[in-house]
């Protein structure tokens, strides 16, 4: 049966946010060490940046990167990770169970992102776990006051003359989740979270601010977390965080693949609480969603691993290697993204590289794509604009977590020159899905691309040893015509369909 759907500018979702293509970098396993920074490699630049990393970024098309973490933040001290580097401590990083030797801190972080480029946008976390106030607010002096006082004038000594103007912060990090060093209650969480949010608006109204949500919809307190959180912070901050990792549990691969509907379900959750609690205050204010930490990750697997670790530096950890089928369901997530751009306003791909990363690296060697580059890449480039409502009415296949779910899953963004992008999933491991779109109203009259992600082997990946044995190609035989496009999705693909 053909999946179809019809799209007509009268019915939109909203703009893209373009924090809406955000990353992740932490100081967790090779993500930053041997990652983006690596003094001595043969492509890095004089501050130790490998270039090779830098220019794949560039591809890559990310914008708000969050930084230092994750779980690290919530022992970070950031003086640690300022001024000259030969007298910068060695610590015990109990997140990870490594050690850092903060060889690359906030400054190292800033100047990252300025090679990056413009769209390349801070987005620095706070110690709301081992810290509290007084430290968030130092932090915040330190990075963006201009001079004339103590912490910015330290920062001019350190060579940073101009400040580094960070308007985004998150308030910790996953507090609700047991594993955190610093861990609280929801109330203890709420309570610190206003009184850090207060207070950086005193050095700075304009900051825009993030405040912890459950690290995933199965914890326990999810919802109330957020109701209790929000009820203390709500004229305070502007985000809510969101986080969620998937993975094929008990070898329930047509679960995994219909991920993108717990992920939507997750979102819709978060809207109705926090619409809730603005109910319940009489506010006219709407808290946005910061899905801070989203992706595929075998996380199984790196449970037992870590705990084992004996802190060492920069270990190998949470380098998940990802095979066609982890793209497609990667794609998947980007599209439940787009298609709640209207209150989904930052998401964070956790990571960039090399920690569950779209970009990997070897030590001294080369740096290449893995398959879910690609989607991101596409989605960042493309996906700009509008958000056009779809609707569609799809085949359904079985699955036992999510009861029946949609073989398409699909979003379309309207650019500003009137082009149009559809981005597809057929989730079907063994058939194609006829796709039939009517655009209404729409501009476009022909097709400029259609790029499709997929495999005979759905389990093919890129290694060091075949870095580019999956790449996107072009799929036949779609048209447009009089208004309609028709398209046949190869089994198990991510396609991106332009239209102009
Ligand atoms: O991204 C890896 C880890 O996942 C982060 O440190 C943490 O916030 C989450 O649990």
């Amino acid at each position: 049966r053909t999946a179809r759907f019809t799209l007509d500018p009268a019915f939109t979702v909203g703009p893209v946010d373009p924090r809406l293509f955000g990353s992740f970098v932490e100081h967790l396993g090779r993500c930053v060490y041997t990652g983006v920074f690596e003094p001595g490699h043969p492509t890095a630049d004089a501050d130790g940046i490998r270039g090779d990393v830098l220019e794949l970024v560039r591809e890559l098309g990310v914008t708000a990167v969050r930084y230092p973490g994750g779980n690290f933040v919530s022992g970070y001290r950031w003086e640690d990770s300022v001024g000259p580097v030969e007298d910068r401590p060695r610590r015990l990083d109990l997140a990870w169970r490594s050690t850092e030797t903060n060889r690359f801190g906030l400054s190292e972080y800033i100047a990252f992102l300025r090679k990056v480029g413009p769209q390349a946008e801070p987005m620095m976390a706070v110690n709301l776990g081992t810290r509290g106030v007084a430290e968030a607010l130092q932090l915040q002096e330190y990075a963006n006051h201009p001079g004339g006082t103590a912490l910015s004038d330290l920062r001019v000594e350190h060579g940073d003359k101009d400040p580094f103007g960070i308007r985004l912060w998150c308030l910790g990090n996953e507090m609700d989740g047991p594993w955190q060093t610093g861990h609280k209650t929801a109330e203890e969480y709420g309570r610190i979270a206003a009184e850090t949010a207060r207070a950086m608006r005193q050095i700075d109204p304009g900051v825009q601010l993030v405040v912890c949500g459950s690290s995933g919809r199965s914890m326990a307190t999810f919802a109330e977390w957020e109701a209790t959180v929000l009820q203390e912070t709500y004229d305070l901050v502007d985000h809510i965080s969101l986080h969620a990792y998937y993975e094929p549990l008990d070898g329930d691969v047509d679960s995994f693949l219909a991920s993108a509907v717990d992920m939507e379900t997750f979102i819709e959750d978060v809207v109705a609480t926090c619409d809730h609690v603005g109910a319940r205050l009489k506010s006219r204010k709407k808290i946005n969603l910061s899905f801070d930490e989203w992706n595929v990750w075998y996380m199984s697997r790196t449970e037992e691993h870590v705990g084992a670790l004996d802190w060492p530096e920069a270990p190998r950890l949470l380098e998940d290697n990802y095979s066609v089928m982890d793209a497609v369901v990667f794609g998947s997530l980007l599209i439940a993204l787009l298609r709640h751009a209207d209150r989904v306003t930052v998401a964070c791909l956790a990571q960039l590289v090399n920690v569950i990363a779209p970009i990997m690296t070897e030590p001294g060697g080369p740096a290449w794509r893995q398959t879910t580059f690609f989607p991101f890449a596409q989605a960042s480039k493309y996906g700009r604009g509008e958000v056009l409502d779809v609707r569609v009415d799809s085949p359904t296949y079985a699955t036992e977590r999510y009861g029946e779910a949609d073989l398409l899953h699909a979003t379309a963004v309207r650019g500003e020159d009137g082009s149009v992008t559809v981005f597809a999933v057929n989730r079907s491991r063994t058939q194609p899905l006829p796709l039939d779109v009517a655009l209404n109203g729409l501009g476009p009259a022909s097709v400029v691309e259609h790029s499709v992600l997929a495999d005979a082997d759905p389990d093919a990946r890129n290694t060091l040893a075949e870095p580019e044995r999956v790449v996107p190609h072009a799929a036949e035989g779609t048209t447009l015509d009089g208004g309609r496009l028709t398209a046949l999705l190869e089994p198990l693909s991510w396609n991106v369909i332009r239209l102009a």
